[in-house]
């Protein structure tokens, strides 16, 4: 069957054949396709279902119909749409009551984060715009759970505020066709409200600060790694160091 690069990807991408995806693997699949098949038992629609792996050794995903940002710079209007916050807490609530009562195996390796234990979850950890998919007008779920591991689900949450708030560096959110930064504190807000977060906004705001700190550190802590490193290359965690100057002032 033929095979189709999809557009988009910030490590090794997909191809799509048929109604599959196929991707690259790490000694993380094995976990993922753990989490992913869980999610399919508890009927969970928004996310991709694990199908094994192709003779090539690559994974086998079903393919998420529906629209993505792929490449596009600046973003499509619909990422930066009011709605679309409500959508994205709802789909991270949704997700975060799914995975709740999963416990991965002991011997679960992630490629992000320490070993699980009761009162973590395992977060998307990625659940940004690039890992979307938007299908009849609506956020249908998200792809690419190369990230996910062992975090408290603020962590997830605040990975999500960062993303869609948005809360990046003015710079990089101007590239992606963000503008209305005087909406940011309510739009931050709404997010939360959407997501049923029962603490204060400003709270989630230090977790915000925390994330973005430890995301930068951790690229530059594995730039040994030859996607890492590309990555401090391309100036990630210089951005993300900007992020956090720029947040000082950053009241909710
Ligand atoms: N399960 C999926 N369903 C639909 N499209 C997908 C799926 N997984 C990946 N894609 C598409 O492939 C592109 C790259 O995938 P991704 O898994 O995010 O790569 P990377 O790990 O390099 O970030 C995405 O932009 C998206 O368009
Ligand atoms: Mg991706």
């Amino acid at each position: 069957m033929d095979e189709e690069r999809l557009d988009g990807g910030n490590t090794h991408g997909a191809v799509r054949v048929g109604d599959t995806v196929r991707r690259v693997t790490g000694e993380w699949t094995p976990a993922v396709h753990d989490l992913l098949a869980h999610l399919e038992s508890k009927g969970f629609p928004g996310a991709p279902r694990p199908l094994g792996f192709d003779g090539e050794g690559r994974e086998v995903l079903s393919y998420l119909e529906g629209e993505t940002v792929g490449s596009a710079k600046p973003w499509p209007a619909w990422v930066h749409a009011a709605g679309t916050l409500d959508e994205v807490a709802r789909w991270l609530r949704a997700y975060h009551d799914a995975v709740a009562d999963f416990v991965p195996s002991p011997e679960a390796v992630w490629r992000q984060g320490g070993r699980w234990a009761p009162g973590l979850i395992i977060g998307h950890n990625d659940a940004a715009p690039y890992n979307a998919v938007r299908r009849d007008g609506r956020l249908a779920g998200f792809f690419d759970w190369d990230f996910a591991g062992p975090v408290t689900p603020e962590w997830d949450l605040a990975f999500v505020a960062f993303s869609w708030v948005p809360l990046h560096a003015r710079s990089v959110v101007v590239a992606e066709g963000f503008t209305d930064f005087a909406a940011r504190p309510l739009r931050f807000r709404r997010l939360l409200d959407a997501y049923g977060w029962a603490g204060r906004p400003a709270e989630l705001l230090d977790v915000v600060r925390g994330r973005v700190k430890a995301h930068a550190e951790g690229i530059r802590e594995r730039a040994d790694d030859p996607i890492f490193g590309r990555l401090l290359q391309q100036g990630v965690a210089a951005r993300l160091d900007q992020a956090l100057v720029d947040l000082a002032d950053f009241r909710v």
